[in-house]
């Protein structure tokens, strides 16, 4: 499939960058407020973290809290599971409301099958790579996929420091997804981090930390935009 068939992705592929808010990092006992603020801070998609504590040494969000959210936002929700059998799971967290699956090559070696399942689901089908994973990995499935996710922290945590070793692998996705396809990376965004990422070719970034611990979540997502902008801007610094 040459073009993606998802109107809300071709929607963020016009907009780009993306600053796509992490509910990891909210408040889970007032989520609905938190995602209307982030809603009107101009977000326009949500990253949903799923966690099973065995893929990752954590547990988050599952099923119900999906489709919880589902209701109270028209935001796509970007679901990204960090578990060790998606593929028992998928239809269910489409049946909630996910308007993508986004999940590990770690968990999944062989991904061809899911990719499509997934897209016959109804979704948008994604990988993910931790960063010890070569892009390798993933690089054969590249033009099956709507988003590539490259994880810049091991997964698990919110609030870990960003590991900048992990562009070159995003530098050599450029080169062999489909120009709609959209590039994400997840771990450590924020001011200080962002610009590299986007010199990089990211052109969706997830922010948890550095969106939900903002005073003011509309000022946060647009200085993270300005600054994802700026090697656009600039073109000789990004030779
Ligand atoms: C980590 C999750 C991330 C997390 C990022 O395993 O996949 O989405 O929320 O948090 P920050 O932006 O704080 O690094
Ligand atoms: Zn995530």
């Amino acid at each position: 499939m040459e073009r993606t068939s998802f109107p809300w992705v071709r929607e963020l592929v016009r907009h780009k960058p993306i600053i796509s808010p992490s509910l990891l990092a909210a408040d889970f006992a007032n989520l609905e407020r938190e995602i209307r603020l982030a809603e009107e801070g101009g977000a326009r998609v949500l990253h949903v973290d799923v966690m099973d504590g065995h893929f990752v040494p954590n547990i988050s969000i599952g099923v119900p809290v999906v489709a919880s959210i589902r209701k109270i936002t028209r935001l796509p929700l970007d679901v990204h599971l960090m578990i060790s059998d998606p593929d028992r799971y998928a239809e269910a967290f489409v049946k909630a409301g996910a308007d993508s699956l986004l999940f590990h090559i770690e968990a999944v070696p062989e991904p061809a099958a899911l990719i499509e399942k997934i897209r016959a689901l109804g979704a948008a089908p994604g990988l993910v790579l931790n960063p010890g994973t070569p892009a390798g990995a993933v690089l054969p499935y590249a033009r099956q996929i709507d988003i590539l996710l490259t994880m810049s922290v091991q997964p698990g945590f919110g609030g870990q420091k960003f590991k900048p070793e992990v562009l070159e692998k995003v530098r050599a996705f450029k080169k062999a997804v489909r120009p709609d396809t959209l590039l994400s990376i997840d771990g450590g965004i924020g001011k200080w981090t962002i610009e590299e990422a986007a010199r990089a070719g990211v052109d969706m970034f997830v922010a948890g930390t550095s969106v939900f611990d903002a005073v003011n979540y509309a000022q946060r997502i647009n200085l993270l935009r300005s600054l994802a902008l700026k090697p656009q801007r600039e073109p000789e610094e990004s030779k």
